[in-house]
């Protein structure tokens, strides 16, 4: 593999909004970022995505920008930005941006020139489409549910496409205007000093040739589909990325990180090999697997070691000749991994641990979610429409029309609700968790008062101290090539709740073995020496060790 900049990153995600608030307004802001990289410094951190924090009406929480080149005044300013480049840089960080480009805001000045004149140059930025049959053009659902088409105002049968929010309409990738108008704005970034994006959404901006009729058959009650089934028939996406990278990711030699499904399982080279588009892509694995009878949040399943583990191998089979897959186990889609990995009973330090070692020795370049370093929680909210995340209030309706009972479905929105990844950052045991001094736009999550970053950073035996160690050892000058480029093994276990797995480059060899259960269970021996335990101690015998209740080790042959 030819060796990158950013193969041994470690990469933190920032959700702006929820990360610390300065100024009192309930909402956090750039500057608090700032104030903290010395925390995401201690930790390790190498890389920050900052998650949207462009001017937007916010209907999806800033994936919905009204402005691509400056900052939500919410979150501060140009000259903040620009501070927390430098202030970053000066720690050996770098930052990457959001590039959100599938779709902007309705409120964006393109779609508001092409609501006043549908038919001029701006009509030709979005997907305008006559009606059919007294309907929208086709049956597509968006992703979070309803039509995909909304009517363009003041025209008696025109339709624009939104695959996400009626306030996100696509933007036309085919218009050359448009790519020019993307690459210009990618550039505008990188020359304020980031180091590369997360690209959200990017495998729908190809869409099919004809969308005007293009019905397929219904796959809910509703009869509508879900609008992604329009990937299987969408060809050419590699042009429009190609140039992309030509224009803008190459020149900079920038870190990209693509938010990349549905793509034929034969493109995963073109998009993330030694050529490919991006630097990398996401680990959606285990997502899939969750959803594998189907996406709607009352289908999704707990996520069991068997299932984890069949992930797991097949995304490291399937890389192995590839590149390097971004590895997570949260992110603000998502809720928290403790919770849909843990039961209620399980949910101890040991085992918030025992996930850190499972995910972060794998190959790839590991993602850690805000808050997930110090073992944040799902919060809960029993009034769904109080709910900000959009998607939360389809899933419901979702569930109710699916004869879910209310009582059910409301402990579904709350296990998988977006808010739950969402809640403030939980500082100090202060008022608010030293979020804010204002009132917090979501909800603190109540236990702020015993998780909380100051709490763990101080002490030695805590989940951030541990998810720290763990960074440190990633890193450890004499394991870094085995740790970055060495091969993946999987090792079988007897006892399903066991996932282990080895790391080989030459002679040496790193095995990783996690008990993810609450009972202690005996394993063949592995390796001489332990670099890394989230116990003080591991019982070995002749020729087998004893590994306590989620006790995850770490050894070296
Ligand atoms: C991505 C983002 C998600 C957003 C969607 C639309 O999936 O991660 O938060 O709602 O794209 O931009």
């Amino acid at each position: 593999m030819k060796q990158q900049w950013w193969h041994d990153k470690v990469v933190y995600q920032i959700y702006p909004k929820s990360f610390c608030d300065t100024t009192g307004s309930g909402i956090g802001d750039l500057n608090g970022i700032t104030k903290h990289l010395d925390y995401l410094q201690d930790l390790g951190v190498d890389i920050i995505w900052l998650s949207p924090c462009y001017p937007s009406p916010m209907a999806d929480q800033g994936y919905d920008i009204s402005d691509y080149r400056n900052i939500h005044p919410d979150f501060g300013t140009l000259e903040d930005f620009d501070r927390l480049v430098a202030e970053a840089k000066a720690r050996n960080i770098g930052i990457i941006m959001d590039l959100v480009a599938n779709h902007c805001s309705d409120e964006h000045p393109w779609f508001q020139a092409a609501m006043k004149d549908p038919y001029g140059e701006y009509g030709k930025y979005f997907y305008l489409e006559e009606g059919m049959d007294g309907g929208a053009p086709n049956n597509w659902r968006s992703y979070f549910g309803g039509s995909a088409w909304e009517k363009v105002p003041a025209t008696d049968n025109l339709y624009y496409l939104h695959m996400f929010h009626k306030k996100q309409p696509d933007l036309n990738w085919e218009n050359p205007k448009v790519r020019r108008e993307i690459y210009d704005l990618v550039n505008f970034w990188f020359d304020r000093g980031v180091v590369g994006f997360r690209i959200d959404a990017i495998t729908d901006i190809k869409k099919p040739k004809t969308l005007r009729g293009r019905n397929y058959p219904p796959d809910r009650e509703d009869g509508m589909v879900f609008c992604k089934r329009m990937l299987q028939d969408a060809h050419g996406i590699g042009e429009f990325l190609t140039e992309l990278k030509e224009e803008c990711f190459l020149p900079h030699q920038a870190f990209t990180v693509g938010e990349v499904s549905g793509q034929r399982e034969e493109e995963t080279a073109d998009y993330v090999g030694v050529d490919g588009y991006f630097s990398s892509m996401f680990d959606f694995e285990v997502v899939s697997e969750e959803s594998k009878d189907g996406g709607e949040w009352y289908k999704k399943k707990f996520i069991t070691p068997s299932m984890y583990r069949r992930a797991m191998e097949r995304t490291q089979k399937r890389m192995e000749p590839i590149g390097l897959i971004s590895t997570v186990l949260e992110n603000h889609d998502v809720p928290r991994i403790v919770n849909r990995m843990l039961r209620d009973e399980d949910r101890c330090d040991a085992a918030k641990k025992a996930l850190a070692v499972l995910y972060l020795f794998q190959k790839g370049i590991p993602f850690i979610y805000q808050g997930q370093e110090i073992g944040m929680e799902n919060t809960y909210n029993p009034d769904v429409f109080s709910m900000q995340d959009v998607s939360s209030h389809g899933e419901y309706r979702a569930a109710i029309d699916a004869g879910v009972s209310e009582a059910d479905a409301v402990a579904i929105v709350n296990r998988y609700s977006r808010d739950n990844a969402r809640t403030p950052f939980q500082w100090d045991d202060s008022p608010q968790a030293g979020f804010t001094t204002g009132t917090p736009w979501l909800a603190v999550n109540p236990n702020y008062k015993t998780i909380n970053a100051a709490a763990e950073v101080g002490r030695e035996d805590s989940v951030y101290a541990f998810y720290k160690a763990a960074i440190a050892l990633r890193k450890d000058a004499t394991y870094h090539d085995t740790m970055v480029y060495g091969r993946f093994d999987p090792i079988a276990c007897a006892d399903e709740s066991v996932i282990a797995y080895a790391r080989v480059d030459g002679n040496r060899r790193i095995v990783v073995v996690c008990n993810l259960q609450s009972k202690t269970t005996s394993i063949p021996i592995y390796g001489s020496k332990v670099l890394l335990n989230n116990y003080d101690h591991l019982q070995r015998e002749a020729d087998s060790m004893e590994l306590l209740p989620f006790q995850a080790v770490v050894l070296k042959d």
